[in-house]
């Protein structure tokens, strides 16, 4: 019999995470619970035959699983409103900052707690999680949260001294691709492509330079020499880049985002 899930708080990553199970049919809808204050979020999960239930108690007693789906601000409220109904269940863990050892401190230090750091691409299939494994999760209760994220993509493990600096890597990067998107979508638009035109290149380009950094065997170094031409226009784009230090201002934001991640923690 498959596991039964639930994810407290029914927002974007539960919905992304709950696209991977469903698409890769790790479980049936009906093995899958959430919980949130908002009706109306639970409405379109309930639609496609997903339990919802009204308490915490309730979405607990009913599942093996129990993902933690709410955001860092509100992990307090949900761990007091669990305690007590959590004992053998696995509990996965997927926001910015919140320890491990915090979670135990509330639902007790025996607890089987995942610490995992997902992003928003798991929501179509390639998404990229980190998780990491923390005693006393048996490596067979591990799996099974592995197994539930690479329904949604790939998966690396990682010691949990990482997991706010992985957070910069892989969660809140997305966010920086997407402005560097725009950002010469709009450049494009200045030099009179339609919009559409230019977000599908732009987007294909993506695409394709992440399979050239996964598959080539080439370093970003190496790829970004292949298109720089002596002399050509790859040489011109790239001279603003370094004026702008734009690796330095990624660099900066990243560190920037760890530091949030460690002032969010507890
Ligand atoms: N978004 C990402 O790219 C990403 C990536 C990796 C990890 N994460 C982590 O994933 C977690 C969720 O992020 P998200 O983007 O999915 O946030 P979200 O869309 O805001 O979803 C959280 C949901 O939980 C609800 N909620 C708040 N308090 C609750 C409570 N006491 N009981 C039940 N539900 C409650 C929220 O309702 P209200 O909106 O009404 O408060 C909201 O519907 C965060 O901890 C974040 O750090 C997010």
């Amino acid at each position: 019999m498959a596991d039964k899930i639930c994810f407290i708080g029914a927002g974007n990553m539960a919905g992304a995470i709950i696209e991977g199970i469903l698409s890769k049919k790790v479980c049936e809808a009906s093995d899958i619970g959430v919980i949130d204050i908002s009706r109306e979020k639970c409405k379109k999960f309930a639609k496609r035959g997903i339990n919802v239930y009204d308490t915490y108690e309730a979405a607990a007693k009913n599942s093996d699983i129990i993902f933690l789906s709410v955001k860092p601000q509100n992990y307090d409220e949900v761990l007091d409103a669990l305690r007590g109904y959590t004992d053998g269940k696995i509990i996965v863990s997927i926001a910015a900052g919140i320890s491990t050892k915090f979670i135990k401190s509330k639902l007790g230090k025996d607890s089987l707690v995942v610490r995992a750091m997902p992003n928003t691409p798991l929501l179509l299939g390639c998404g990229a999680t980190a998780l990491c494994h923390v005693a006393p999760v048996t490596d067979q209760q591990f799996d099974k949260v592995k197994r539930i994220f690479e329904a949604g993509g790939s998966v690396d493990i990682l010691p949990e001294d990482k997991m706010n600096a992985v957070i910069s890597v892989n969660s809140s990067s997305p966010a920086y691709v997407y402005l560097f998107a725009k950002a010469v979508i709009d450049g494009a638009v200045k030099q009179g492509i339609d919009y559409d035109t230019a977000k599908g290149l732009i987007a294909k380009t993506l695409e394709g330079s992440a399979k050239m950094i996964m598959s080539s065997g080439y370093s970003p170094d190496e790829l970004i020499k292949m298109v720089s031409s002596p002399g050509g226009t790859t040489l011109k784009a790239l001279e603003a880049l370094y004026e702008h230090d734009f690796e330095g201002a990624i660099i900066d934001a990243m560190q920037r985002c760890t530091k949030r991640a460690e002032e969010l923690g507890k």
